[in-house]
């Protein structure tokens, strides 16, 4: 399949560099053509990897990955508003205030009330948004297996049931089993799992190594 992921840092380029194994054909997005770490990307790979803006990646992929620093996601998926209109955007985006320091918060007007993955389904009604992934470390978003041989939970959300069935099979594809997958039901869930980064926080600092969540009932 063709797909787009836009957002060149360590989560841009893990889910990209999975998806290329797993034998998709990605385009990598960013704000520049030139982006060192998406030409990096690209080279790294013999085929089936490019880069390009973000309407260009848009454009040519027929699932989008929104993985860009939460306070832009909005401002850059708009110059790609074309190229995601009528497709399931993957949301794994979390908006947090980076003008607060330490402890870190959300930005004010996306969280309680509100959230990025609602907000960007508001901006962009014709694009099927699907909040996932969003609650981990990036390396567990692609090796589910390395903890527990993959039994803890990563959830999901958003309003379109069958573009949630799709993402479902990709997570699948990229390991992680059904019955790992909590679906928290429409968009608003997203007010709960982008919320999570402010308990994962004091986790990591209270543990060593890699963890995830784990719901039990
Ligand atoms: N790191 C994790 O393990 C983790 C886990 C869960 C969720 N998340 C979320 O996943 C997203 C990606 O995280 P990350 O750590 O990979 O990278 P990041 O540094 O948060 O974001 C990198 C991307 O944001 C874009 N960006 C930065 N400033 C911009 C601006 N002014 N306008 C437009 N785009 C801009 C960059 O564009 P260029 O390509 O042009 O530089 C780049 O593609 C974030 O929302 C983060 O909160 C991260």
């Amino acid at each position: 399949m063709k797909i787009a992921v836009l957002g060149t840092g360590a989560v841009g380029i893990t889910i990209a560099s999975k998806l290329i194994e797993l034998g998709h054909q990605i385009m990598i997005g960013s704000r520049s053509k030139t982006n060192e770490k998406a030409i990096e990307f690209t080279n790294k790979f013999d085929q089936n990897a490019s880069n390009g803006t973000f309407e260009e990646a848009a454009f040519f992929g027929e699932i989008i990955f929104n993985c860009i620093k939460g306070e832009f996601a909005i401002q850059a998926l708009t110059s790609a508003e074309k190229g995601i209109r009528n497709k399931i955007l993957i949301d794994v985006s979390i908006p947090v205030n980076t003008h607060n320091g330490a402890p870190l918060s959300l930005l004010p007007e996306l969280c309680n009330t509100n959230s990025l993955g609602e907000e960007i389904q508001k901006n962009f009604p014709d694009t099927k948004v699907v909040k996932t992934l969003n609650t981990m470390w990036n390396t567990l978003m692609i090796s589910p297996s390395m903890l527990k041989n993959g039994d803890h939970t990563n959830f999901i959300c958003g309003n379109d049931d069958e573009a949630k069935a799709k993402v479902k099979s990709l997570l699948n594809e990229i390991g992680w089993k059904n019955e790992t997958i909590l679906d928290l039901g429409d968009i608003v869930g997203s007010r709960g799992t982008e919320a999570t980064v402010l308990l994962w926080l004091r986790i990591w600092g209270a543990t060593i190594g890699t963890f995830s969540l784990k719901v039990v009932n």
